[in-house]
């Protein structure tokens, strides 16, 4: 799928609030695949062509933070095969683009549990989020070995150590020191959380920092979302209301004028 230039989208969406996050669930691959009669691993190397996309459109609206959901703590439950060209393909779709990406500006991080991961890779990672981690362009966190309620364990985890050495009072640990815990705490809480492939669930997908996310679900599944679709989403999410529990613009109006 052809994607419009940079310019199109940026003039399509001139002047529309933008999320400075966005986190994504890469739905879809395998039933791409089934439908053009291939194998599941074609769908998921279909799927990294839309990543590319998405990266590069995030990078020129000047969206602050993208995440990726590559790979849950759950997807261990697949065929062995289909597990290790899932890990094959992040090793060498990381070597393949880690210079482009770089020299975009874009800054790597990953979150999820790397312990599971296999060492080269984890050293791999670690590499790239050092080469990068001046970048100031597009922070692009791809969550891998990842699971929401593991990220919360973890952070659990942190904040009982800390308090056992006595640097932290239990009872002053508040919602601020919890988020400071997670995996990547630089980056505000996602604005915009879209799924594609056609299920509405999160699927254990950064749960503490969905808590005032606007969700967008689409059918079109992963090796078909774009940067055009992307600009679709950016402006439904530009039509929200969003009102944290309080009563939102119009209200606002009415109960100041009231
Ligand atoms: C998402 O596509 C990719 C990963 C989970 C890594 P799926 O492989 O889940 O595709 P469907 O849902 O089976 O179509
Ligand atoms: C969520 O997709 C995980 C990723 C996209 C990496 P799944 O396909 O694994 O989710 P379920 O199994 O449909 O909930
Ligand atoms: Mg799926």
């Amino acid at each position: 799928m052809g994607d419009p230039p940079g310019e199109q989208i940026a003039a399509r969406l001139e002047g529309l609030p933008l999320p400075r996050h966005v986190a994504i669930v890469m739905d879809g691959n395998g039933r791409w695949a089934q439908r053009h009669g291939e194998p599941r691993h074609a769908g998921h190397r279909a799927g990294v062509r839309s990543i590319r996309s998405v990266v590069e459109a995030c990078g020129r609206l000047g969206i602050e933070g993208l995440t990726l959901f590559a790979f849950s703590s759950e997807n261990w439950r697949r065929p062995r095969g289909e597990v290790r060209v899932l890990m094959e393909l992040f090793r060498t779709t990381l070597d393949r683009e880690l210079e482009a990406l770089h020299s975009n500006g874009v800054r790597l991080r990953f979150s999820g549990d790397r312990s599971g991961l296999a060492p080269a890779l984890q050293a791999r990672l670690t590499e790239a989020e050092r080469l990068t981690a001046a970048n100031t362009g597009t922070t692009l966190v791809l969550a891998t070995n990842y699971g929401g309620r593991w990220e919360i364990a973890e952070a659990a985890r942190r904040l009982a150590r800390a308090a056992a050495r006595g640097e932290i009072d239990p009872e002053a640990i508040d919602e601020g020191q919890v988020a400071g815990a997670l995996s990547v705490p630089d980056l505000p809480d996602p604005d915009l959380f879209i799924r594609t492939g056609g299920e509405q669930r999160l699927s254990n997908f950064l749960l503490w920092q969905l808590a005032y996310t606007e969700l967008y679900f689409t059918e079109t599944l992963w090796p078909e979302f774009g940067a055009d679709e992307l600009a679709t989403a950016l402006e439904a999410f530009a039509r929200r209301d969003r009102r944290y529990g309080g009563v939102g613009r119009e209200a606002w109006g009415q109960t100041r004028h009231a």
